[in-house]
């Protein structure tokens, strides 16, 4: 463990946006993050928890000290009967992981495959696609508490996943003064991929590669292929065009709200959830206003997906930002719905 001075982290972020620390660490244990603690100058100090970038919009240098967790590890923490458990350090891949609990026999994350990011981000946001969120195969995590060094265990009930959504997304001076924002560094977090294993294939881009290959009983491996398959087909690759995904969550709104934009737009693209609320797509919201393809500097709004901002090379994050809110003032202004933002902004 050392500090590291003015750090340029482009190629921290995946949306590759020029900006630099004024101090990083880069933590590969427990250890580590107690020897961060006990030092006289980082201990004290804001510290920012930085995982594979996939998630931030960084608008400046970041003057908190920034702890780039790299904690490896990986393995099988006990095979009962109704699930493996499966435990990853929170510095792993996310993909590299999910391929590897694949070759391993065990699967359960295959519907995940390719998000961008590392084992410790997922839980932060509760990453999910093509029916299937982090929270459905969560087992725990372990963390640190940055403020008092002490270690805890979290459970799923701790973590109060939402739809991209958690603990660790809220501040600690919030409502129920739980969040763990700024707060927590997760150490490893550990998975519980269901026995039997039973394959989810409601989304019809997969009912679309079924009918296409003619397989009607996927294996693990056919739907990891198929989610690699439509994913590069819609989203760009971080490694080639700078981008966080999506960047906006699809909002919720009353069966009332729906029935009125239906009666404007019929063509909404909505889906009812089992809580009576209506989900729209936030992509299909942003395209309607005519945004695909537009910039605000070197920030555009990506031709194939318009729920993803892109870095057309030099992007700063305040275009990014600017692009983002202009974004939401033509949705409020035409629908009355105010999208939020999914990245973390620095
Ligand atoms: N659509 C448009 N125009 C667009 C974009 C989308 O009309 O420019 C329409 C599509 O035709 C489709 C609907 O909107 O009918 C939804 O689009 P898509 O299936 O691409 O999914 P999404 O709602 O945009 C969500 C997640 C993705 C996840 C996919 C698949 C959020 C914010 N995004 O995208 O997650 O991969 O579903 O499950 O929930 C991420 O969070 O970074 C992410 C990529």
């Amino acid at each position: 463990m050392f500090p590291e001075r003015n750090v340029p982290l482009q190629a921290c972020n995946s949306f590759g946006i020029v900006a630099r620390a004024h101090t990083l660490v880069r933590v590969g244990s427990e250890a580590d993050v107690r020897a961060v603690l006990a030092d006289p100058e980082l201990g004290p100090a804001p510290k920012f928890v930085l995982g594979g970038g996939s998630n931030v919009v960084l608008t400046g240098d970041v003057k908190p000290v920034v702890l780039k967790v790299e904690i490896r590890g990986r393995r099988l923490v006990e095979e009962a009967a109704r699930a493996c458990i499966v435990e990853a350090g929170a510095g792993e891949h996310w993909h590299d992981f999910v391929r590897w609990t694949l070759e391993q026999g065990w699967p359960g994350l295959e519907n995940l495959a390719l998000i961008p990011g590392t084992v410790g981000a997922s839980p932060v946001q509760n990453i999910g696609a093509y029916g299937v969120e982090l929270q459905d195969r969560f087992d725990s995590l372990d963390a640190i508490d940055l403020n008092t060094g002490q270690a805890f265990t979290l459970n799923a009930a701790q973590c109060a996943f939402g739809y991209r959504d958690s603990v660790f997304k809220h501040a600690s001076s919030g409502a129920n003064g739980l969040g763990l924002a700024g707060r927590a560094l997760i150490l490893r977090v550990r998975f519980a991929l269901p026995r039997p294993w039973k394959p989810v294939l409601g989304y019809l881009d997969l009912e679309r590669k079924m009918a296409e290959t003619g397989i009607a009983a996927p294996d693990a491996r056919h739907i990891f292929d198929w989610i690699i398959a439509i994913r590069r087909a819609k989203l760009p690759d971080p490694a080639v065009i700078g981008n966080a995904g999506s960047f906006f969550k699809n909002p919720t709104v009353t069966p009332e709200q729906c029935a009125d934009i239906i009666a404007r737009d019929p063509k909404v693209v909505h889906y009812p959830m089992p809580d009576g609320s209506i989900k729209l797509a936030a992509g299909w919201l942003i395209d309607a206003c005519g945004w695909k393809g537009k910039s605000v500097g070197q920030a555009s709004v990506y031709e194939k997906q318009a729920l993803v901002l892109v870095n057309r090379g030099g992007a700063t994050g305040g275009q990014v930002m600017t692009l983002a809110r202009a974004i939401q003032t033509s949705v409020y202004e035409r629908f009355g719905i105010r999208l939020e933002p999914e990245p973390v902004v620095v």
